[in-house]
């Protein structure tokens, strides 16, 4: 899903790297920052949403259920490498997430695997809240 930079004031885009492997401190004061609008992610859906932060590239994946935000590091506790099949694309099936390289899923609501190489591992979450139309970043 495109994320218009001019819609924020961050650089949003959709390199691919991957493994995204580090999580770098970032001072709290720095929250909220928007991540999407709410009407990005469908109810169920996940969405990826790119960002440089800080001079650090971030991949995240923002998931809705029963109208609930949540959003994770693009980053799957298996092996460390992304979770979407091309840029923004996940593997989405009756709200579970299922990891692109090795197929271990995950419900959307949680990050908990609920099968395959990592079945009891999460996904790492990242804070959110609505403001208005859109999903603010609270935390890393
Ligand atoms: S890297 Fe995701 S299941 Fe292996």
């Amino acid at each position: 899903m495109a994320i218009l930079a001019s819609s924020y004031n961050l650089a949003f885009h959709h390199e691919v790297d991957d493994a995204v492997t580090q999580v770098p401190e970032v001072a709290d004061d720095v929250f909220p920052l928007p991540l999407c609008g709410v009407d990005d992610v469908a109810e169920g859906a996940a969405i990826g949403v790119e960002m440089e932060l800080f001079g650090e590239h971030h991949a995240f994946i923002v998931t809705c259920a029963d109208g609930r935000f949540h959003a994770y590091r693009n980053l799957c506790p298996h092996a460390g490498r992304r979770l979407d099949w091309a840029p923004g694309r996940f593997l989405l099936k009756d709200r579970v997430l299922v990891c692109a390289v090795h197929g271990a899923s995950f419900r959307v609501e949680s990050g908990l695997c609920i099968g395959g190489p990592c079945q009891g591992d999460h996904l790492l979450r990242v804070g959110v809240e609505v403001e208005g139309d859109a999903v603010m970043l609270t935390s890393l």
